[in-house]
């Protein structure tokens, strides 16, 4: 029994650590809804990880917004400042926006990931 949750709890981790690091084969912008300044947002965000990554979320513009403070502290994204920040925000929160009470929970589109 003991055995059983151990290598239950090492497959978990394993699995977990498989999905933590996407590695897509090829990325367009075509791939994702389209909009008003998808292509900026695509290869700013890309730049250091796939787009997929992004797409998974479901946020409103303030945890959007929040994500692109997230970025710049934690991960050294370039600061978005002006009219940058409010294009790229503006794709972000109408193509990924919170869409049902579950999703706010942190579903994943599980044909996303
Ligand atoms: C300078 C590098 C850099 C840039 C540019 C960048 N990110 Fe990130 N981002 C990261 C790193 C590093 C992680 C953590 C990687 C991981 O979890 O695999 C991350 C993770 C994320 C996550 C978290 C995913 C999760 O599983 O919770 C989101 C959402 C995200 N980025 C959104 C964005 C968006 C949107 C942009 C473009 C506006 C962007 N990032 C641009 C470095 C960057």
């Amino acid at each position: 029994m003991l055995t059983l949750v151990v290598s239950m709890a090492f497959a978990q981790q394993h699995s977990i650590a498989q999905t933590s690091v996407p590695q897509p084969a090829e990325e367009t912008p075509e791939m994702f809804p389209a909009g008003p300044h998808r292509d900026d947002t695509f290869y700013f965000c890309t730049a250091c990880h796939n787009f997929k990554l992004t797409a998974a979320q479901s946020m409103n513009r303030e945890q959007w917004d929040e994500t692109l403070d997230w970025m710049t502290t934690k991960h050294n994204m370039p600061k978005l400042d002006g009219d940058d920040r409010k294009n790229i925000l503006d794709y972000l929160a109408t193509a990924f926006p919170v869409t049902s009470p579950a999703q706010q929970g942190g579903f994943k589109n599980p044909f996303l990931n």
